[in-house]
């Protein structure tokens, strides 16, 4: 199953930085290095066992954006799945009017050719905000975007590539394309009641995004309900796991070591990261001082089956 990605913004916005961290594993400080795009670059990424994820990163020079708009229309709008627009947080006029007057022509087009596509929005280089304006500038452009969009309905993220908010709104992103997103969410419930687990959740192994998790989307962090109380979870936990496990594999791969698996057991609580199938990683964290890691593993090992 093919899903078609578009990943479009003004030149210099950040997509192939971006793209480039989230599915090539280069870390920031590279992204400096990258040239301009030049048209459309497209990648297919082998994301979860038979879906694969069509990324057309689209250069967002002036030229490319007229003939995206004009001559290659269909060909670029056409079975979009998802389209994601960046926009350079500190863009300012007369560039940001114009960088709007191109979304909104890609709204257009996307509702002739893919009608029911998903559209997500980056407010990017969040980390040149200071830091105590980021949630008042990102409320700010996200009610200009809304309105900008008028009644398509769309999803508003602040990123930036130097922390966890990018590894946020791409798990939010692919999650709108796992066609059985809910099913698993239900499976890893199961799985960490059979482990006495706090919270279970599955990664997709090379991008390390966020698949599911056995915790309740409904309720902010929860599950089971009751441990809340006792055990406060981060808000910010499965972003920051995706972003820390991406440093440490690149880390491991300087010394020129492979990344199997990682095992912590703290005062608090005990984690299992481990491999769940050829496509996904699982991360158990159990509270409880009588499981034993051991057994965390082993029941890793039993679950896989039903997991592939
Ligand atoms: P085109 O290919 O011309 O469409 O540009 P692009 O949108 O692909 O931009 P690119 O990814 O090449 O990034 C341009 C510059 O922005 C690079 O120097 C990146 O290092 C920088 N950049 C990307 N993301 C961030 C970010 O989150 N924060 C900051 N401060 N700089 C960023």
């Amino acid at each position: 199953m093919k899903k078609k990605v578009l990943l479009m913004g003004a030149s210099g916005s950040g997509k192939t930085s971006m793209r480039s961290m989230i599915f090539s594993n280069n870390p920031a400080s590279l992204t400096s290095r990258l040239g301009a795009t030049i048209d459309v670059e497209q990648n297919h990424v082998r994301f979860l066992g038979d879906l694969i994820l069509n990324l057309w990163d689209c250069g967002g020079q002036d030229a490319f954006m007229d003939s995206y708009l004009t001559t290659q229309r269909s060909t670029i709008f056409s079975h979009v799945g998802v389209m994601i627009y960046v926009f350079d947080v500190e863009m300012r006029e007369p560039e940001m009017s114009k960088d709007l007057d191109y979304y909104q022509e890609c709204l257009g087009s996307l509702a002739q050719f893919s009608k029911d596509a998903s559209v997500f929005l980056l407010v990017h280089k969040m980390d040149l905000v200071r830091e105590g304006e980021r949630a008042a500038i990102l409320l700010k452009k996200t009610k200009e975007l809304e309105k900008e969009s008028r009644d398509v309905s769309v999803k508003v993220f602040g990123t930036s590539i130097y922390d966890e908010t990018l590894y946020k709104a791409w798990s939010n992103i692919v999650n709108t394309l796992i066609p059985n997103a809910q099913n698993l969410s239900k499976h890893l419930r199961k799985f960490a009641d059979a482990c006495s687990a706090t919270e279970v959740i599955l990664f997709e192994r090379t991008t390390f995004l966020v698949i599911a998790t056995s915790s309740n989307p409904d309720s902010s962090d929860s599950f089971p309900p009751d441990t809340v109380a006792t055990h406060a979870l981060d808000p910010k936990r499965y972003e920051r796991t995706s972003e820390l496990i991406k440093a440490f594999k690149q880390s491991c791969s300087r010394l020129r070591e492979e990344f199997h698996s990682l095992e912590m057991e703290l005062s608090e609580f005990t984690a299992v990261l481990d491999e769940m199938t050829k496509n996904t990683y699982v991360l158990v964290v159990v509270h409880n001082p009588i499981v034993e890691t051991a057994a965390i593993k082993m029941n890793i090992r039993m679950a896989r089956r039903k997991f592939e």
